[in-house]
């Protein structure tokens, strides 16, 4: 039912009215869901690029599916009985009266594109990319968060254990890629027939020791009995030590096929541990499940990703009988928050130089010229044109350690020519306008070639005590003497531009 209207004003009004000092309540996210900040955002591109490059690599198509699905589609699919779907879901009856659902997770919204579009005529397999949030409602603390981000890969259509491999290869590899250590925990939970058998055997061992378990395990002993292997409470963590395991449950075909993902495993040497408690919180998955566990996270408290395959998912959705399929899904925030962990660095965006001007004839000169920096390949111009005076400009242009500032100015106009500054030693040059673009490329160009060379040759000690510096300088705020050195530098260019403007005080 849609909800009514009284209900949504009701609401609206609640998120502005006084809250109990008198004071009107903030208008703030919602719980469990957080901004991404422009200064956040170049660990995020930095994800998103080796992902990218990653689906690039192995030719897996971006695949992008609405947010909102229907809410069956979680039900039939994850499983009415998993955590996601029993409690988790942001599902509401829209005001057309369809129940639909904020989604939990990207793998059956794939399958139903999948079906939907018919891809069962494509050659086999068919393979997805995706990058985007995901909504559950779960209580919000470190690593859990209601709206998070997810990169995946999902390949249906195929059977090969080699598959299963190179998926499991490609999550880990973006994880190295990124500077994090990962260990896969691989496990086998075979195909429903003889999970079932194992099942009875699980839950005929935990009934007997009913009474160790915690609150959660003793429901889930009766609607989802290998959720209790994966439980990180210390009594029900004990007891699995004597429990049954699945892997000596496999028919032939499921050990088999586990057999071959081993050995393509060592075959690359991929870092892995056969581990028979990951069983993974979605109903879907038949034989191989992996999840990538950072190596200080030695009970998987915190997955940076995971997956496996999931045989039967396509038949549940309405597909055809019998389509395999495996995937993988990785939680960005959380790759995130350990690569702050780490501390590794990820390149920010970078300026190479400073377009300023002094007044008006020379701002609309300056724009133009701007644009047409702008288009140069490879070069990062700046700018603050709503800034009049040059000292501020200037000082701009130091915050974003740009190499080089052009100054245009009435008398440059005139002449025809434009100030060229070298912002590391201060020196200034008159160049022709009409030879900026090529000056520039050329002075950038060896610029960069110095940089490079100069790691080469083995000044990364200096380099990276620079780097160290500038970041104590960073997270302290500039120290005195710099700042004073900057505001030497500021002054010494206005004195340079008065001189050559003839001792005009134009600012
Ligand atoms: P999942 O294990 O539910 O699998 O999620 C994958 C990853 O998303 C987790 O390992 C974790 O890093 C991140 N994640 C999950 N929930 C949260 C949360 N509340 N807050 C922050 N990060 C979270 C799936 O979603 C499957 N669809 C994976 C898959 C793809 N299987 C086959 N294909």
């Amino acid at each position: 039912m849609p909800r009514p209207k009284k209900d949504i004003e009701k609401n609206n009004k609640d998120a502005t009215t006084k809250s109990g000092r008198g004071r009107k309540k903030e208008l703030a996210t919602v719980t469990g869901m957080k901004d991404i900040l422009p200064q956040d955002q170049a660990y995020w591109q930095k994800v998103r690029a080796v992902a990218q490059k990653a689906a690039d690599d192995y030719g897996y198509g971006l695949l992008e599916t609405p947010i909102l699905e229907m809410t069956d589609l979680f039900v039939r699919g994850v499983g009415k009985q998993t955590d996601i779907v029993d409690k988790e879901m942001f599902a509401f009856t829209d005001q057309g009266g369809d129940n639909l659902c904020l989604r939990p997770e990207a793998t059956a919204a794939a399958v139903r594109a999948y079906i939907q579009h018919g891809m069962l005529n494509q050659s086999q397999p068919v393979k997805f990319f995706y990058a985007g949030p995901m909504f559950r409602h779960e209580k919000p603390q470190s690593g859990r968060s209601r709206q998070f981000y997810q990169f995946g890969f999902e390949a249906i259509g195929e059977i090969h254990p080699a598959l299963d491999a190179q998926l499991i290869l490609l999550g880990w590899s973006c994880l190295n890629e990124l500077g994090l250590e990962s260990t896969v925990q691989l496990n086998s939970i075979g195909c429903p027939e003889c999970r079932e058998k194992y099942k009875q055997e699980l839950i005929k061992y935990y009934k007997s020791h009913s009474k160790q378990l915690c609150e959660s395990c003793k429901k889930r002993l009766l609607k989802n009995p290998m959720r209790i292997l994966d439980c990180k409470e210390e009594g029900c963590r004990a007891l699995r030590d004597e429990a049954p395991q699945i892997l000596d449950y496999l028919d032939e075909e499921c050990k088999k096929h586990f057999m071959k993902v081993l050995e393509y495993l060592d075959e690359i040497n991929l870092p892995y541990v056969v581990n028979p408690y990951v069983v993974r919180g979605l109903d879907y998955y038949t034989r191989t499940i992996f999840e990538y566990w950072s190596n200080d996270d030695e009970v998987g408290k915190s997955a940076l990703g995971g997956g496996g395959r999931y045989d039967g998912l396509v038949e549940i959705l309405g597909g055809r009988e019998a389509t395999p399929a495996v995937g993988l899904a990785m939680g960005m925030d959380r790759i995130i928050a350990k690569m702050r962990e780490k501390n590794i660095l990820v390149p920010e965006m970078k300026y190479d130089i400073f377009v300023a001007q002094l007044g008006e004839p020379a701002k609309k000169k300056a724009m133009a010229l701007y644009e047409r920096l702008r288009s140069i390949e490879d070069l990062h111009p700046a700018q603050a044109f709503y800034k009049d005076n040059l000292k501020s400009q200037l000082e701009v242009a130091n915050k974003l350690k740009v190499k080089f500032t052009l100054i245009l100015g009435q008398k440059e106009i005139g002449d025809g020519t434009i100030l060229l500054r070298d912002m590391d030693g201060g020196i200034q040059e008159v160049i022709n306008f009409n030879d900026i673009e090529e000056e520039i490329r050329t002075r950038i160009k060896k610029y960069r070639t110095s940089k490079i060379v100069s790691l080469a040759s083995g000044d990364e000690d200096e380099l990276s005590d620079k780097k160290a510096k500038r970041k104590n300088r960073e997270e302290d705020g500039i120290v005195a003497g710099e700042e004073d050195d900057q505001e030497h530098e500021v002054i010494e260019a206005e004195e340079h531009y008065d001189d050559l403007m003839g001792g005009e005080d134009s600012f």
